[in-house]
């Protein structure tokens, strides 16, 4: 399937730069006619992948590198990637399960909630390496009616 567009850009792991991610992502989506609140949606997957990369990836570490890419596929499907070369996560499974954290202050709901707001979300991680989510949304009826 062919791409219509894409943005990739990287920044380093500053508290601060996660909310330029998510409005960044979030600007680039408005392009596919979504509602106010799918974009929030994709506002807030974008947070929690960017905190946890930041957060654990790095364990806090600044000035370590974070990259996204944004992609428009031409059946108007938007995916994210979302990658970071941090300590990567040793138990996939277990860390998506709801309410699993390996910081017992956490909820644990980073990926429960990335997933409930996508459509499809892949995670590849080795430990020592580092993390890529890749996230998906499929075009929806409503954006199909405020196209035409
Ligand atoms: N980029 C990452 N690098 C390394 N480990 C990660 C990464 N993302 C997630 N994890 C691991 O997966 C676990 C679950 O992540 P999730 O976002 O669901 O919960 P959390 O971040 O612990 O809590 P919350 O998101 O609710 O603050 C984390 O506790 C962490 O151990
Ligand atoms: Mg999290």
């Amino acid at each position: 399937m062919g791409i219509k567009n894409y943005v990739h850009f990287e920044f380093s792991s500053l508290p601060e730069n996660v909310s330029f991610a998510r409005a960044c992502v979030g600007a680039f989506a408005s392009q596919l006619d979504y509602t106010l609140d799918d974009i929030e949606e994709i506002k807030l997957v974008v947070s929690e992948a960017v905190s946890n990369s930041i957060i654990h990836g790095y364990d806090n570490k600044t000035n370590q590198k974070i990259e996204i890419t944004v992609t428009i596929n031409e059946d108007r499907s938007l995916e994210i990637i979302i990658k970071d070369y941090g300590k990567g996560i040793e138990n996939i499974e277990k860390a998506m399960e709801a309410t699993y954290s390996s910081d017992p202050s956490r909820m644990g709901l980073g990926f429960t909630f990335m997933k409930s707001f996508t459509d499809e979300m892949d995670i590849l991680s080795k430990p020592g390496e580092g993390t890529c989510v890749r996230l998906k949304r499929n075009f929806t009826n409503e954006q199909k009616e405020a196209f035409s």
